[in-house]
């Protein structure tokens, strides 16, 4: 059977059941360019994500992504990961940026560095820690070569 998956943008914190991700959610910051988002697989709430959706400058910044404890390790990441591609693809963005750093002790840095780069990103020359994937050129590729 197939699975659903939802990205639902949050207006507010409080509307996250999962205690897990309700506290991280609270504690995310907000710029003017921030939207927060809860994916739901199977309607369970499964990742928190918080973009910066630049259109000023053409790419979304992920600046948060956080997976509850229990759930880590069954490819959540992944494809929260490819649900945000996707996301990016629809606002019209070509890319996505970010800095890895971890908000918990579960995983070091230099570990979600290699995550993130054995997914496609790569480190942003002149830009310390900043990572980036151009993700419709990647999928034109992927398509067509
Ligand atoms: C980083 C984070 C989001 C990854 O989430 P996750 O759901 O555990 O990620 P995945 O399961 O997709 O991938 C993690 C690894 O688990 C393993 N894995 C994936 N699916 C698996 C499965 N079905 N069975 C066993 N192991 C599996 C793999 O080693 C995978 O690494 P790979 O994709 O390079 O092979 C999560 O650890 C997290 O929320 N950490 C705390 C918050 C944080 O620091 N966020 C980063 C902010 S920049």
């Amino acid at each position: 059977m197939a699975l659903s998956i939802k990205l639902v943008r949050l207006k507010s914190p409080r509307s996250v059941k999962d205690p897990e991700l309700s506290k991280i959610a609270a504690q995310s910051s907000r710029g003017p360019f921030t939207e927060h988002h809860i994916l739901k697989i199977d309607r369970r709430e499964v990742c928190f994500l918080s973009y910066d959706i630049r259109h000023d400058r053409g790419y979304l910044v992920l600046s948060e992504m956080f997976v509850p404890k229990e759930l880590r390790h069954l490819g959540i990441g992944v494809m929260s990961l490819l649900v945000s591609e996707m996301f990016t693809i629809r606002q019209g963005l070509t890319k996505i940026i970010l800095t890895p750093s971890p908000l918990d002790r579960e995983i070091n840095k230099t570990d979600l560095t290699n995550w993130y780069k054995r997914h496609g990103y790569k480190k942003i020359s002149g830009r310390t820690g900043e990572l980036e994937k151009t993700v419709l050129t990647f999928k034109v590729n992927k398509i067509f070569s």
